[in-house]
């Protein structure tokens, strides 16, 4: 008898650590390197330095959207077509999909473009079932915070539970880096990272 209730304990709990260690966590995040607000020509976009920071310190797997025709380098050409994206609701393509299924925690990063993320997460975010999930945004901005994007994100993802975006400048991100560092390590720590 108490070999059966041993045997029973002894398998809940491999159960319980089985789930436990299936318990995966991505990151998903689109960034644009080349000329920005306040940063100039940079190698590596502002949000992707504070992903890989992310990826890097909780051990979770990283994915880039990518959009099948880059955005200008050019900053002002940029903000024109990104405007006229926004404006015609556009759905631009991307180069690669993900399967985000075996995921229950997903951080997303993005900059705040005109208010809001830009068209190319729009695109892959409803190509995709958030129900269950919990998301955790992150963005870069020059002065707009995370602009109107947690209601994107809570009207776009259905099923999800929604955090409060963290917000940053991304000169920060791109020149203070330390700072940025420690800024993130507290979030994390916050979340219970
Ligand atoms: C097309 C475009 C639109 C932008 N719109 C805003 C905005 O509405 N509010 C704001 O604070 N910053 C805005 N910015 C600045 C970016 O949010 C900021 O530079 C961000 O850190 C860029 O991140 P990334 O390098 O990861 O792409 C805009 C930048 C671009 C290129």
């Amino acid at each position: 008898m108490y070999k059966l209730i041993f045997s029973i304990l002894a398998l809940t709990i491999l159960a319980s650590s089985a789930c436990a260690a299936e318990a995966k966590t991505l990151v998903i995040v689109y960034s644009r390197a080349d000329e920005n607000y306040n940063v100039g020509y940079i190698e590596k976009g502002n949000t992707m330095i504070l992903a890989e920071m992310i990826a890097d310190k909780t051990g979770a797997e990283l994915f880039e959207v990518k959009p099948s025709k880059p955005y200008p380098a050019a900053y002002d050409e940029c903000i024109d077509v990104a405007k006229k994206e926004q404006n015609q609701k556009a759905r631009p393509a991307i180069l690669e999909d993900k399967d985000i299924s075996e995921y229950d925690t997903i951080f997303i990063g993005y900059p705040i473009w005109w208010g809001d993320i830009p068209m190319c997460l729009y695109t892959f975010i409803e190509a995709h079932d958030w129900n269950g999930k919990k998301i955790i945004p992150f963005c870069t901005h020059e002065g707009s915070g995370a602009g109107r994007t947690e209601s994107t994100l809570k009207s776009k993802m259905k099923g999800s539970n929604v955090l409060k975006p963290l917000a940053m400048t991304g000169s920060t991100a791109q020149k203070r880096r330390e700072s940025a560092e420690k800024e993130i390590s507290v979030w994390l720590n916050g979340l219970g990272f």
